[in-house]
């Protein structure tokens, strides 16, 4: 899915007040603390609670064999002035259950409430329809994550309906709101807005 730029850790997203760039070993205490609170895990369908070091670990590898592969662009989010301090993670990967590649995101607790995924999504969504010929984005929300689901309307998805999803994580199905974004209007929110990215580092 996705081209070489992005397949080696050097590759970087830079936004306003972000970078966006590949987990690493180091990143793994960090993720325990922040995606083990329970305010964030219980909305994602695949971080479990209580979340342990030998989970991330497994999850930080898995994530840059994707990457390497072009599989998948799995990017860790940190403050520009503090690029080592991870504080979130945002990525895009294969969904076979689903009409296109699906966005996923989470932001530690202390950091909500300033438009930080809002941003980091941006980008995001900038990198995938300007480096793979993809023409659609997917993702969904628990019906009760109404941050999230603002995040995705603001970044210019289009609300599909309600369905139930697999949340391995939570023990089940869970019902949610359906998302897409399609190339088409991407480059129409482009064209008006001008883009999210500030720079491109690879
Ligand atoms: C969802 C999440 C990623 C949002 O991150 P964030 O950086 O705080 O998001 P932003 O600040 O960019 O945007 C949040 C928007 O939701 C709004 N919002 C927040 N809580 C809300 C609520 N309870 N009801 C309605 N809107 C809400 C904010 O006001 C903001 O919209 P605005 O800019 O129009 O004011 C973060 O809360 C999180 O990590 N949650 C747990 C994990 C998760 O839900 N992941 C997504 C799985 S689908």
């Amino acid at each position: 899915m996705f081209p070489d730029l992005t397949r080696d850790d050097v590759f970087r997203l830079e936004t306003r007040r972000l970078w966006l760039r590949w987990p690493c070993a180091a990143d793994a205490a960090a993720i325990v603390a922040l995606a083990g609170d329970r305010a964030v895990s219980e909305m994602t369908a695949r971080i479990p609670h209580p979340l342990d070091r030998t989970t991330v670990d497994g999850f930080i590898v898995k994530a840059r064999w994707s990457n390497t592969e072009g599989r998948s662009l799995v990017m860790g989010i940190a403050p520009r002035g503090k690029p080592q301090s991870l504080i979130g993670i945002v990525g895009i990967e294969p969904d076979p259950g689903e009409a296109g590649p699906h966005l996923g995101y989470w932001l530690g607790t202390p950091h909500w409430g300033n438009g930080l995924v809002t941003e980091a999504v941006a980008a995001m969504v900038e990198a995938y329809f300007a480096y793979t010929p993809g023409r659609v984005l997917t993702s969904a929300a628990r019906i009760e994550n109404a941050a999230s689901r603002r995040v995705l309307q603001k970044c210019g998805f289009a609300h599909t309906g309600a369905a139930l999803a697999p949340f391995p994580a939570r023990g089940g199905d869970l019902p949610v709101d359906r998302f897409r974004l399609d190339r088409r209007a991407w480059e129409r929110r482009h064209e008006r807005q001008g883009p999210d990215l500030v720079a491109v580092h690879a």
